[in-house]
């Protein structure tokens, strides 16, 4: 059933507005967005559907079909409370920082993204509602504007400390393409995907949560490697902005001051600086309709994310070594911010239910536990329409 008539049956009136966003996944560029670094994300046929109508009243009603949950809170409240529609009222916050004054509504949300899975269904969430809140409101968002919004609302909202990659790629991507995102510009270049391409996505089911710590950790870490190249007048000639991140440092750099950094701050410090140059190793490989190359380098990213980035855990170097197993995987990685949730390979023919289920026995033996493997499209990047006055 479509969203606009779920709406219908649910508040028992039409729809207004119905918003639609992706969830991503991301071939190379892990922990580079907050250091102002490159990324290679492509959007996937899965995403979050928003549907809202205006009331006349105060009050905001939430249904979540997904969750199976409802809600209900007054415009003027601005307090999350832990709850799934916490980012509605970001939403709504977030219109009156911009100016609107919003009256009540209803809205409706469902998604077929797995939650806390890696594949950025909250970014997805966030980026749908605040674009459907915002068209009801008349003051449509798009492009990059739409993507800060739904940043804002999870960093200074929610308090969830994560970069614009998640958000970028929900609102920006195409379907045959992914993009290559420089953070420190932000500026995009579509990168055409070979047709001989597939994209699996392994499942762990460990749920994660980047609130757990150990992300804002790695951000910090980052951010002391680059304080201390600065110390170690590295980075003197550099402006205040480039030198608080690690994208103006380079392996010749690290190399030379590989006694004088911390040696777990080196290891944080050579991700992002290799992660980078496997990004643009990446966006040549697909231009070329290299998947050997690319596969290598997704390896190359997974071993780098574990060894010296540290944000793998048992079950994800399961799925990984799981989905390699497999005839015609050219490469795997974790995605997302790691801790759980799923890991992605690239193939080089698409796989039957049969040959996925095998994926999926194997990972259960490495890791005594149920995952979930299935192929995912590059789809549509967000989009929002008006249904009715
Ligand atoms: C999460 C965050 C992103 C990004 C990735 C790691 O998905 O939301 O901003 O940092 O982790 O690449």
């Amino acid at each position: 059933m479509s969203i606009e008539s779920e709406f219908q049956t649910t508040f028992k009136r039409p729809a207004q507005v119905v918003a639609r966003a992706p969830g991503r996944v991301n071939l190379l560029g892990g922990h580079t967005d907050y250091n102002l670094g490159l990324a290679l994300p492509v959007a996937i046929d899965r995403a979050v559907h928003v549907a809202v109508a205006a009331r006349d009243d105060g009050f905001v009603r939430t249904v979540s079909r997904q969750i199976g949950e409802t809600g209900e809170f007054e415009i003027g409240d601005r307090q999350p409370v832990g709850r799934w529609d916490d980012g509605v009222k970001g939403a709504v916050a977030a219109l009156v920082e911009a100016g609107g004054a919003p009256t009540g509504f209803d809205l409706l949300v469902d998604s077929d993204i797995p939650m806390e899975a890696g594949l950025s269904s909250s970014a997805a969430f966030l980026v749908a509602v605040a674009s459907a809140v915002f068209t009801l409101n008349n003051r449509p968002l798009d492009g990059l504007d739409l993507a800060k919004t739904a940043q804002r609302i999870e960093n200074d909202f929610l308090g969830t400390p994560c970069g614009l990659l998640d958000q970028m790629a929900s609102v920006l991507c195409r379907p045959g393409e992914a993009i290559l995102i420089d953070f420190r510009d932000l500026s995009t270049r579509p990168v055409p995907l070979p047709s001989n391409l597939h994209i699996l996505v392994g499942y762990t089911g460990v749920a994660r949560k980047l609130a757990s710590g150990e992300y804002a950790k790695r951000r910090d870490e980052c951010a002391r490697a680059v304080a201390r190249l600065r110390e170690l007048g590295e980075l003197g000639e550099l402006g205040e902005k480039d030198a608080t991140t690690l994208r103006d440092v380079s392996a010749e750099m690290l190399d030379r001051r590989r006694l004088d950094l911390d040696p777990l701050l080196m290891r944080r410090a050579f991700h992002v600086v290799s992660e980078n140059e496997r990004v643009i190793a990446g966006a040549k490989a697909l231009e070329d309709g290299d998947l050997l190359l690319l596969g290598a380098l997704l390896n190359r990213a997974h071993t780098s994310l574990r060894l010296n980035y540290e944000v793998s855990c048992d079950e994800l170097d399961a799925m990984v070594t799981a989905l390699r197993s497999a005839d015609g995987v050219m490469g795997a990685r974790l995605v997302g911010a790691g801790f759980g949730g799923c890991a992605i390979a690239v193939a080089e023919h698409d796989f039957d239910d049969g040959a996925l289920a095998v994926i999926a026995s194997r990972y259960k033996i490495l890791a005594e536990r149920d995952g979930r493997v299935f192929a995912v499209t590059p789809g549509e990047g967000a989009s929002v329409r008006r249904v009715s006055a």
